[in-house]
C-alpha cells in the first residue's frame, strides 16, 4: 500500500516504518522533527518535514491509501504543566490530519492511543471496555482523538483502529529510544548502567504490590510493529476498533532493575524516592481482543530479552540528557 506515517521520525513511528517497508509498502513520513530525528527515518521512506497542522498539501500530493498516526507530545508530566501544547498538537494536529485525509479521499487510519486513556483501573488486566478516566492531560488528549475517530467512522466512513499501548520498550531494525527528555524507566536504568547517570530513583516502594514497587506491562516495540501490520487492513468502512497492546504480564520496577543488572552486568545503584504523582500501582493489559480478532501474539515476552535489545542498541557515548 501507499502509506503516510505521521510521526515516523520518532521511536515507535520509525520502527513501524521500517516494518512497513520490509513488508513491501511505500512510505512517506510526515514529521516536524520537534522530538523526532531525521536520521531515524529508515532509508526507503521519504520525509516531509512539516507539522500535522500543515499536512494537507502533503496528503494531497501523496494520496495515501492509509495513514498511521504516531505524531504527538507524550510526556505525562509536561502535559500537566503546558496543557495547551498537548491540546494543540495532539488534538488540534490530529483534527487537521483527519481533515487533510478527508480532502485527499483517504479514510483508513491506525492511531497510537495509550493506556493513559484508562487512568487508575478498577481491575487488572485492563480490558477495552474498562472505564476511560484519564488522570492527566496527555491521556485526555489521546482519548479525545479516540472519540474523534469514532465520529469520523460514523459520519464519513473512516476505517480506524486505535492501538492503546502499554509500556513500549526494546529496539528493532537498529532503532531505539532517543528522547531529549527521558522519563521512562528502562532507558533511564540503561543510562545509569552506561555511566551516563549516577543512580536510578525508584518512585516509591510502598505500593500495594508484592515487592512494593509499581507493576507495568512492557511490550516489545517489534511486537507492537507486528500489531500495526495486522491492524492496518482490519477495519471495514465505518468501523472504529480499539485494541490494547501489552504482554498481559506485569513486571515490577524492582524486577526491571534486576533485569537491567543481569543484562548489563552493572550494579545499578538505586535510590528509593517518593511516589511520582499520578502513577497507578498496576497497569497490565488484557490483549485478548487483538489476539482473538487479529491473531496477534507477542514474541518477545521475556523482560530480560526486551532490556537486552535496548541495551545492545544503546549509544553508550551519547551525552547525558536530563
Ligand atoms: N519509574 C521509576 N523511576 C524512574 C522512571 C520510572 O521508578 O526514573 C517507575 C514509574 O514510577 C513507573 C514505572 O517505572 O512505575 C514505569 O514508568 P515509565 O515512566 O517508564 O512509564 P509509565 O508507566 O509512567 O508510562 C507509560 C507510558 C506513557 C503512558 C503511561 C500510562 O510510557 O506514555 O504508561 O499511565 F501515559
Amino acid at each position: 500500500m501507499r502509506l503516510l506515517v505521521a510521526g515516523g521520525a520518532g521511536y515507535i513511528g520509525s520502527v513501524v516504518t521500517a516494518a512497513l517497508l520490509a513488508d513491501g509498502h511505500e512510505v512517506t513520513v510526515l514529521d516536524d522533527l520537534s522530538t523526532g530525528h531525521a536520521d531515524a527515518v529508515p532509508s526507503g521512506a521519504s520525509l516531509a518535514a512539516v507539522s500535522l497542522h500543515d499536512s494537507a498539501p502533503v496528503l494531497a500530493d501523496v494520496r495515501p491509501e492509509a495513514v498511521l498516526h504516531f505524531a504527538a507530545r507524550s510526556l505525562v508530566g509536561a502535559s500537566q504543566q503546558q496543557p495547551e501544547d498537548y491540546w494543540h498538537t495532539n488534538v488540534g494536529g490530529s483534527l487537521a490530519l483527519l481533515e487533510a485525509m478527508r480532502a485527499a479521499g483517504c479514510r483508513r487510519i491506525v492511531f497510537s492511543s495509550t493506556a493513559a486513556t484508562y487512568g487508575e483501573p478498577d481491575q487488572v488486566p485492563i480490558r477495552e471496555d474498562a472505564p476511560t478516566r484519564p488522570t492527566n492531560t496527555y491521556g485526555a488528549t489521546k482519548l479525545a482523538v479516540d472519540h474523534m475517530l469514532t465520529s469520523y467512522a460514523v459520519a464519513y466512513g473512516f476505517a480506524a483502529v486505535s492501538l492503546r499501548y502499554f509500556n513500549v520498550a526494546g529496539a528493532a531494525y537498529g532503532l531505539g529510544e532517543r528522547h531529549a527528555t527521558e522519563t521512562h524507566l528502562i532507558p533511564i536504568a540503561l543510562q545509569v548502567a552506561a555511566g551516563q547517570r549516577e543512580s536510578l530513583t525508584v518512585y516509591g516502594d510502598d505500593y500495594p504490590t508484592p515487592d512494593g514497587t509499581c507493576i507495568r506491562d512492557y511490550v516489545h516495540v517489534e511486537d507492537l510493529a507486528d500489531a500495526h501490520l495486522l491492524a492496518l487492513p482490519a477495519p471495514s468502512e465505518g468501523e472504529h476498533r480499539i485494541y490494547n497492546l501489552g504482554n498481559g504480564r506485569g513486571f515490577s520496577v524492582q524486577e526491571v532493575v534486576d533485569a537491567v543488572r543481569e543484562v548489563t552486568g552493572h550494579e545499578l545503584p538505586v535510590v528509593v524516592g517518593d511516589r511520582r504523582p499520578g502513577d497507578p500501582a498496576q497497569l497490565v493489559a488484557s490483549s485478548d481482543r487483538i489476539r482473538e480478532d487479529l491473531g496477534w501474539a507477542p514474541k518477545h515476552t521475556d523482560l530480560a530479552g526486551i532490556v537486552r535489545d535496548a541495551w545492545e542498541l544503546k549509544d553508550r557515548s551519547a551525552p547525558h540528557h536530563s
